[in-house]
């Protein structure tokens, strides 16, 4: 039942981000509250997903961000007014008081990963570890020969997870960036560290040493990563459940 007392402001200043996770199987009465807070765009949009599960997981993904955007700036979740940019990335519009606050969405499957910060390009990446048909196709595409090199030289077993790991690491820069695909994932390069790091970005997006990269361990079948340009940011990864019960 989604909480019906004011969740009490997420406080967030700039040295850090909010990582939301959320398991998007909520409740009928919950999908309802959802509902009620989308605009007539989201609706529109909502009515041309074709299965029921593709339109209940919209619904709980947006409905959710409007909840979790709103108790941060402490306006009505359906007041809230998005536009996007150049290349599809969303932002709130700024026709209200949005204290400049951004965010960056992703869902995968029944899981979806939200992340607000103060002033910052920032980007999220969820992927479910699912079997893929054409996995070394996308390598050979996607990872530069460095990492295609170490990919080819993992056992079988660590294949999949190792891909999926790189792809939310690359994911998460471009979203960050907000040009889409079109950047190229393989010129954006990742060191061989334990906990990578950026060895080589576009030279448009400045320095690799400027980008914070992280690995968010949300389980054994799944890979998702944040990347934010404040390299000294402090995080957090919270349940957006809360927000619903
Ligand atoms: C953004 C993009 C990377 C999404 O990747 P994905 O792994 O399929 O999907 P995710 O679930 O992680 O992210 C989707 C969300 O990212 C956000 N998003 C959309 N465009 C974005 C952009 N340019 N930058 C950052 N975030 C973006 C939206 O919130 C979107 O949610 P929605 O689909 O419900 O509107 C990809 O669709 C893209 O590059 N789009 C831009 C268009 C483009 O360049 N096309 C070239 C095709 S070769």
């Amino acid at each position: 039942m989604m909480n019906s007392q004011p969740y009490a402001m997420p406080q967030l200043n700039g040295t850090e981000i909010h990582v939301w996770h959320l398991n998007l199987a909520v409740t009928p009465v919950d999908q309802d509250a959802l509902w009620s807070t989308l605009d007539p765009s989201e609706r529109n949009r909502c009515s041309q997903f074709r299965s029921d599960i593709h339109k209940q997981r919209f619904i709980a993904t947006q409905g959710t961000l409007r909840i979790l955007l709103s108790s941060y700036l402490g306006l009505a979740p359906h007041m809230l007014r998005f536009e996007r940019g150049e290349h599809g990335k969303p932002r709130l519009a700024g026709t209200g008081p949005d204290r400049g606050l951004v965010f960056n969405v992703s869902h995968s499957g029944d899981r979806a990963l939200f992340a607000v910060g103060l002033e910052m390009a920032l980007g999220v990446d969820i992927e479910i570890r699912r079997p893929l048909m054409h996995i070394e196709g996308l390598v050979d595409r996607c990872f530069a020969p460095s990492e295609r090199d170490r990919w080819q030289s993992l056992p079988p077993s660590k294949r999949l997870p190792a891909f999926f790991d790189v792809w939310t690491y690359k994911e998460a820069f471009i979203k960050a960036v907000g040009r889409g695909l079109g950047l190229g994932l393989s010129r954006c390069v990742l060191s061989s560290d334990e906990i990578p790091r950026w060895e080589e970005i576009p030279e448009s997006c400045g320095n690799p040493g400027d980008w914070l990269l992280r690995n968010l361990n949300l389980g054994e079948d799944v890979s998702a990563a944040l990347c934010a340009r404040a390299p000294d940011i402090h995080w957090q990864l919270n349940d957006a459940g809360r927000f619903l019960r």
